[in-house]
């Protein structure tokens, strides 16, 4: 799909500035983008460019890309243009000028249509470099073990997601349409189903990490993910620090 998610940079930041429970996720990415320590980033599915202005010092060379332009020059105006380069980059499919050591997409693959899901990952493997990684934090279904427990992990995952949208018609329905969770639709947003398609894009999972705040009380109702895509062959890197104002628990290496 395209930007037409987003229809207000505006609303969008508002939401974004309510959502406190994003913020142990965003920590959680720029401790890991400077334990990769990259030379060169690029961002993908920028947004309103909620997490670009912290990333600008962090590379020597960051580029802020969206496949909407509205939204990439909505952040341009935000950051300047002085720190980081700005492009239309389309994950499922451009290619960039030169590979980059780290490519990073907040909440952009739950954006991805199911069909375009292995051909995106693919095609962001062969953007970066051979000692490259790719950093993905979005929300995530409940784990569950068996089909019989599908049904209620789709409805904790609308009933804690949609909460948090209370106040905000417009994007309340844009967002229940891009999950489209009510069916088969889990693949949307299936750890499982991504980690299944990590091998035939020549990816592996290299950190899996639970982003549980403090103020979920619910263990199954949180299902914020920080995941690091390395190529394929790469080793794991040791990962030994852990932020003190949240908890994330590495759950996979
Ligand atoms: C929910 S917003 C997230 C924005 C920002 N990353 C953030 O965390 O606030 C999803 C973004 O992904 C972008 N997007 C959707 N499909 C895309 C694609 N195929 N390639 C690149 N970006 C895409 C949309 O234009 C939108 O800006």
């Amino acid at each position: 799909m395209t930007g037409d998610y987003l229809t207000n940079p505006q609303a969008y930041d508002q939401l974004m500035a309510r959502m406190t429970v994003d913020s142990y996720g965003n920590q959680a990415l720029f401790d890991s983008i400077q334990r990769l320590q990259p030379k060169s980033i690029c961002e993908i599915g920028c947004g309103t460019g909620v997490i670009s202005q912290g990333m600008v010092s962090l590379a020597e060379r960051v580029m802020i890309t969206d496949v909407d332009n509205v939204f990439l020059d909505y952040t341009q105006r935000k950051i300047g243009t002085d720190k980081a380069e700005y492009r239309i980059f389309d994950a499922t499919q451009d290619t960039l000028d030169e590979q980059v050591d780290l490519i990073v997409g907040r909440f952009v693959y739950h954006h991805i249509s199911d069909d375009d899901k292995q051909r995106t990952l693919a095609n962001l493997r062969r953007n970066i470099t051979r000692q490259g990684a790719i950093v993905l934090l979005d929300y995530f279904l409940p784990h569950y073990d068996d089909e019989s427990q599908k049904a209620s992990s789709v409805e904790r995952f609308h009933r804690y997601r949609f909460s948090l949208f209370e106040g905000y018609p417009e994007l309340l329905m844009l967002e229940q349409q891009t999950y489209e969770l009510a069916d088969d639709g889990e693949h949307k947003v299936c750890l499982r189903i991504l980690v299944d398609q990590l091998a035939a894009a020549n990816l592996h999972l290299s950190e899996d990490m639970l982003i549980r705040p403090d103020s979920i009380d619910d263990p199954d109702l949180f299902g914020m993910h920080l995941l690091v895509l390395k190529p394929a062959g790469i080793a794991s890197d040791q990962f030994n620090s852990h932020n003190k104002n949240s908890s994330y628990n590495r759950i996979r290496s």
